[in-house]
């Protein structure tokens, strides 16, 4: 037993928990995810799950994503990416009504599976699925030689190292940096995207990990707010294009560790129903960095404001306007719209592990989870 807890100190590197240390493994595991693939000198990106089957991607009439949880919300955001810059329709599904609604496939689709730990059982039913009827299915997994590893026609690993906390956190990040490449890479081929551009993104995404090293040192500011909040009821998550998917992805973080209800919803929705939850008790986390629709953000600050909602935004670092309203603001740094879920995300993460933590919950190990959902 006194073996056993220091075998578990060791492996968590000093972090009280594995979710803390794999929220601040992100720059590394961002880093290693790229490596061998990102060439920004040479403006090339190498995957050879997608060289050795790129007419299939180039012939693609649409791109259908299924997944779970939260590798759900890396294919929300893919959809963006891969609509925005390669110019490709994309579905994105849960895994579990996609495979029981009937749904159309031909040989002209791409699925691409997103799973951390490529043993959902859902998603492995997807996959199967898809390819009975004659879909190329490429898989986006961190556990090698998994299941939906072995069953898909290709993929890529996201080398993110083990991910021991139920609570996904750089299983996301690194889903978002190989679909990034992915639809960066498509993009190219195709010829849809202009050189400038192209390289633009690419000297970003090898920056990332810097920026997500900048947006970790928030964290004692991240915990203060989280201790004004432990005691919420209720919680709403905004945002807006890019992250709206981030929005999502933060309150499946604050429900699954700290079991405070939580929803995230696209920031234009509020006027469709949920603007009439605002009131003192509940907290609304926005993301509203400068890039992505700020002044529509604003604005709808300024409804939940009227409303005395407590707002908490999460802005470009530097920002003046939203400081004015907002009770609480968390900066990240800069970065091009297309890759601000992957710094935007840092700070939730880290509010909803303070508030579990406060909340004496069982950060590593939510009650009723299980890190993968091998069974339907
Ligand atoms: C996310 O924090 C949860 N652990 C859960 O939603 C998870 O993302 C989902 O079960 C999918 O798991 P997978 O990525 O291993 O397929």
């Amino acid at each position: 037993q006194e073996l056993q807890l220091n075998l578990e100190e060791i492996e968590k590197g000093g972090y009280d928990h594995f979710m803390l240390k794999e929220i601040y493994e992100q720059p590394r595991a961002i880093k290693d995810t790229y490596r061998g693939r990102l060439l920004v000198d040479q403006g090339l990106i190498k995957m050879s799950g997608i060289d050795d089957n790129l007419e299939r991607f180039m012939n693609a009439n649409r791109i259908v994503i299924v997944a779970c949880g939260t590798s759900w919300h890396a294919g929300l955001v893919a959809e963006y990416i891969f609509e925005d810059l390669a110019r490709i329709p994309v579905e994105v599904e849960y895994a579990s009504e996609f495979r029981y609604r009937n749904p159309v496939i031909t040989n002209n689709d791409v699925v691409i599976a997103i799973s951390q730990s490529g043993e959902t059982a859902d998603t492995l039913a997807a996959i199967k699925l898809a390819k009975e009827n004659g879909a190329f299915v490429f898989g986006v997994c961190n556990v090698v030689g998994s299941s939906i590893a072995r069953e898909t026609h290709a993929g890529a690993y996201t080398h993110a190292g083990p991910e021991i906390g139920v609570a996904s956190t750089k299983a996301f990040t690194t889903q978002i940096t190989i679909l990034t490449l992915l639809a960066l890479k498509l993009a190219k081929e195709k010829g849809v995207i202009n050189e400038t551009k192209y390289h633009e993104i690419l000297v970003e995404l090898e920056n990332i990990p810097k920026k997500v090293e900048k947006a970790l040192e928030a964290n004692p500011l991240v915990e203060i707010i989280a201790d004004v909040y432990k005691d919420s009821e209720n919680c709403l998550y905004l945002g807006r294009g890019y992250n709206f998917p981030v929005a999502l992805e933060g309150a499946l973080k604050l429900k699954e560790i700290s079991y405070i209800h939580a929803e995230g919803y696209p920031a234009a929705e509020m006027k469709h129903g949920p603007i009439a939850l605002i009131d003192e008790q509940m907290p609304v986390i926005v993301i509203a960095t400068k890039k992505g629709h700020y002044e529509k953000v604003v604005s709808n600050i300024q409804e939940i404001k009227t409303r005395k909602g407590k707002i908490i935004a999460i802005v470009t670092e530097g920002d003046t306007q939203v400081r004015e309203l907002a009770d609480h603001v968390i900066e990240v740094p800069e970065v091009l719209e297309g890759l601000s879920p992957l710094v935007t995300t840092i700070p939730l993460q880290l509010l909803s592990y303070h508030i579990a933590v406060m909340r004496g919950c069982n950060v590593d190990q939510p009650r009723n989870l299980a890190k993968s959902v091998t069974v339907e």
